[in-house]
């Protein structure tokens, strides 16, 4: 069954907090995603394997551990998943990075894809999908689909702030996906916004409306 980190670290919180308030400004929201995703990011590569190699200190000679080669990839789902990808970026800066595009269909009201491009090792690779938002959790079981059709095999999901549908949608459709989340808010509201949330996360990132 997929687990659910909720990232409870107090600068993470207090981050978290500004790019709720509805005055912050792009600017400053902007560079707050960007921080909070490299934060996340800290957390989330915790289980990345390591190997040993041996290295010569000023010292001596010894053995010390690298990372052992993993290859990642970070698929932002578009667009408001593109503010978290520079952040985790500077952690990992070999990562590669794919991107799907989904829109709601009107009628179905379920998300269709519109965009995927990917790199071309998806088979080799560990992913995290990242989107800020967590809500009813289509977009996300959708990024997953489109990733796994495509052969990936270890998927992980983050964002900033979910709402506990978002939650049980993902685990669900997905038991193997771990989540990872900021946040975890009340609900969502009437027209599908999280609830107490920060608003709509693309609006703030790229200032439209
Ligand atoms: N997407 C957003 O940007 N905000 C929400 O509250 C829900 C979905």
């Amino acid at each position: 069954m997929a687990k659910v980190y909720v990232f409870d670290h107090p600068l993470i919180q207090h981050k978290l907090t500004y790019i709720r308030e509805k005055s912050t400004g792009t600017k400053e929201f902007r560079e707050l995603v960007d921080e909070v995703a490299t934060l996340m990011a800290f957390e989330i590569t915790r289980d990345m394997p390591l190997e040993e190699i041996e290295i010569e200190t000023p010292v001596e000679k010894t053995k010390s551990k690298v990372l052992s080669g993993k290859k990642l990839g970070i698929i932002p789902i578009l667009r408001a998943g593109i503010g978290m990808v520079d952040g985790i970026l500077k952690l990992i800066p070999a990562a590669k990075v794919g991107h799907i595009g989904l829109y709601r269909d009107p009628e179905t009201l379920l998300p269709v894809e519109y965009y995927v491009k990917l790199p071309s090792d998806v088979e080799e690779r560990d992913f995290i999908v990242v989107d800020p938002m967590l809500a009813t959790g289509g977009s996300a079981v959708e990024a997953i689909n489109s990733l796994k059709k495509r052969g990936a095999k270890h998927i992980k999901f983050m964002c900033l702030i979910a709402a506990p549908e978002g939650v049980e949608t993902v685990k669900e459709a997905h038991p193997d996906v771990d989540i990872y989340i900021a946040a975890l808010d009340e609900k969502l509201n009437d027209h599908g916004y999280i609830v107490p949330g920060l608003g709509d996360a693309g609006d703030r990132l790229f200032g439209t409306k």
